[in-house]
């Protein structure tokens, strides 16, 4: 949606998903470059590995920007499980957020809908916000049964038990790769989550697109109304580019 004066307006979202990169100081030079460039037009999550999680926090405490997490424990509250960090740690370090299912989780760590819809329910009994990640593989899109593919992954909402949360629609073929669907497919894949979510789970999450969102796209991106904001990897990384995205 685009305000008066032809930027993007305040309810769209930027959620930059650091993934695994950043050292502490690169990181407080990245934070601070953007804090001091704000107001924004948008709302900003930042979403950092879990050792900047509290050093990202503590810098962006006067500012409009909020935090996020990449992931976290199926399991709540604490116990012996080595090497997880619960919903709960999250919330104490300040994260209002937690990126779930992401496709590098899937591959890369074998997350099945069962391990994500616990971690969704953990998510959410420790008041964070989910942003549950979908999307299909180059294979599947091109069998055409893309639609079939998130269908089934978005099934784990059944467990969702919230009103606000968002859904990220994340091609994995578009990830890391420069490849990027056209505005009307962006557009379609974003009404047919709505569709499900209203249909089968009487909800009505906030849609983000991602993979390959970058200063040239995310303005075009952002403006469509069936998108709420849009998740971004590498370009997030950049200060220039990720400030130009996030002026609009
Ligand atoms: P990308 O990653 O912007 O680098 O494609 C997006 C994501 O994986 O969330």
């Amino acid at each position: 949606m685009l305000n008066k004066e032809g930027s993007i307006s305040l309810n769209k979202y930027i959620i930059a998903n650091w993934k695994m990169n950043l050292l502490q100081k690169q990181a407080d030079n990245l934070i601070e470059e953007i804090i001091s460039t704000t107001p924004y037009n948008v709302q900003i999550v930042i979403c950092p590995p879990f050792t900047l999680l509290s050093r990202v926090g503590n810098k962006i405490t006067t500012s409009s920007i909020e935090l996020g997490a990449q992931d976290c424990s199926m399991e709540e509250g604490f116990g012996s499980r080595t090497g997880d960090i619960s919903a709960k740690m999250l919330k104490d370090c300040g994260a209002e957020y937690v990126i779930l299912g992401h496709s590098e989780r899937r591959i890369y760590h074998n997350e099945s809908d069962q391990i994500i819809e616990k971690k969704l329910k953990a998510a959410i009994n420790n008041a964070l916000i989910p942003i549950l990640c979908i999307g299909e593989s180059l294979e599947e899109r091109e069998r055409g049964n893309f639609e079939e593919i998130i269908g089934k992954q978005l099934k784990v909402l059944e467990a969702v038990n919230t009103e606000f949360f968002f859904v990220a629609y994340e091609p994995i073929w578009a990830i890391g790769t420069g490849k990027l669907l056209n505005m009307q497919e962006i557009a379609q894949a974003g009404q047919y989550i709505i569709n499900i979510c209203q249909q089968r789970f009487a909800k009505k999450p906030k849609i983000l697109y991602g993979g390959s969102v970058n200063s040239e796209n995310s303005y075009g991106i952002l403006s469509l109304p069936e998108i709420d904001g849009v998740l971004v990897g590498s370009a997030s990384l950049d200060t220039k580019i990720f400030i130009e995205m996030c002026k609009g």
